[in-house]
């Protein structure tokens, strides 16, 4: 059995349909703090066993990894002290409950010692899976291009892109192709000890983005750069981004000005057989959805 935690994050659901779409419905385990949710009933409708697990209550989650074979363990958005500990939960109760292959959504550059949720969980964790005997993949995924388009309505409104970075480039890649590559990994029999970095095949600066908005939208996009030190109020007032996560991006920030994440890695067709979505296929995807 296959197991995605997460049910219904956002990710998770681009992992359970290319899951679904692959006819696997009745060899998944989802895990949800939330079994009754529209998406755990649909689930539940299509064959899928759909367990209530939350990171935070062990006996809970043992239970919901009973008979699992590999499991993709996704972060949650606490505070970095408490995902940590939630991600050491998870681990040992896979290795509790006989889980054979452990599948972790890291970040890229996962070493880097400017990025707080690097440093406080996402390398700690890997540091941890490689430790517990278990098989494993890591995924590090580059920054989701949905970040691009979070306030997309200002962003054309104003005619103005403002973000971090400077002339700095820095990787993305769409969170439904992460889903697709990470559903690879689920299916098939993956050895262990792989680490993908996840990027678009091309890395790409703030004003590089604005031009491509300005086509794909056609209407005028400047890029307008924000200092990273403002950065985490700009994400609470414009996406409500909860202020001490918001607070813990602005290292994020500081690595994308210092180039940490320029970063174009052949992972992502190597491990999938196809390129990830360029820049202007996501942004056309996200305009014909608009219009749909
Ligand atoms: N690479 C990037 O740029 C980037 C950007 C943003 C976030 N991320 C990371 O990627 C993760 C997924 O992103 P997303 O966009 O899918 O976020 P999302 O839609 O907000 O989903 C959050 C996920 O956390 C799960 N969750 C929350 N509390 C939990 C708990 N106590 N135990 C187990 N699961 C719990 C939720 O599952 P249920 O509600 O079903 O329990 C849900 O799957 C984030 O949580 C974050 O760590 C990466």
């Amino acid at each position: 059995m296959i197991f995605v935690s997460g049910a219904n994050g956002h990710f998770a659901k681009a992992v359970i349909r290319n899951l679904l779409a692959a006819g696997r419905a009745s060899s998944l385990v989802v895990g949800t703090r939330d079994v009754n949710s529209a998406f755990a009933r649909e689930l539940a409708g299509q064959g899928v066993s759909v367990r209530e697990a939350d990171f935070g209550r062990p006996d809970l989650l043992r239970q919901a990894l009973a008979g699992v074979a590999k499991a993709l363990f996704i972060p949650t958005y606490d505070a970095n002290d408490l995902r940590l500990q939630q991600n050491l939960n998870a681990l040992e109760a896979a290795r509790d409950s006989g889980v054979r292959h452990v599948v972790y959504a890291s970040f890229l550059n996962a070493e880097s010692a400017r990025v707080e949720h690097s440093r406080l969980v996402h390398y700690p964790t890997e540091q941890a899976i490689r430790a517990s005997g278990l098989g494993f993949t890591l995924l590090r995924h580059a920054l989701y291009a949905e970040i691009l388009v979070g306030d997309l309505r200002d962003t054309l409104r104003t005619g103005l892109l403002r973000r971090p970075g400077g002339q700095s480039r820095c990787a993305y890649i769409a969170r439904d192709d992460l889903g697709f590559s990470a559903a690879q990994i689920l299916l098939r029999d993956e050895p262990s000890g792989h680490t993908y970095s996840e990027t678009m095949e091309q890395t790409w600066s703030g004003e590089e983005i604005a031009a491509v908005m300005s086509e794909v939208f056609s209407t005028p996009v400047r890029f307008q750069a924000v200092p990273a030190a403002d950065w985490p109020g700009y994400m609470t007032e414009h996406w409500g981004v909860p202020p001490e996560a918001a607070q813990s991006a602005l290292g994020t920030m500081q690595a994308i000005e210092a180039g940490e994440f320029d970063v174009a890695s052949p992972d992502y067709r190597a491990l999938t057989g196809r390129p990830a979505r360029s820049l202007r296929e996501f942004l056309e995807t996200v305009r014909d959805a608009k219009q749909a």
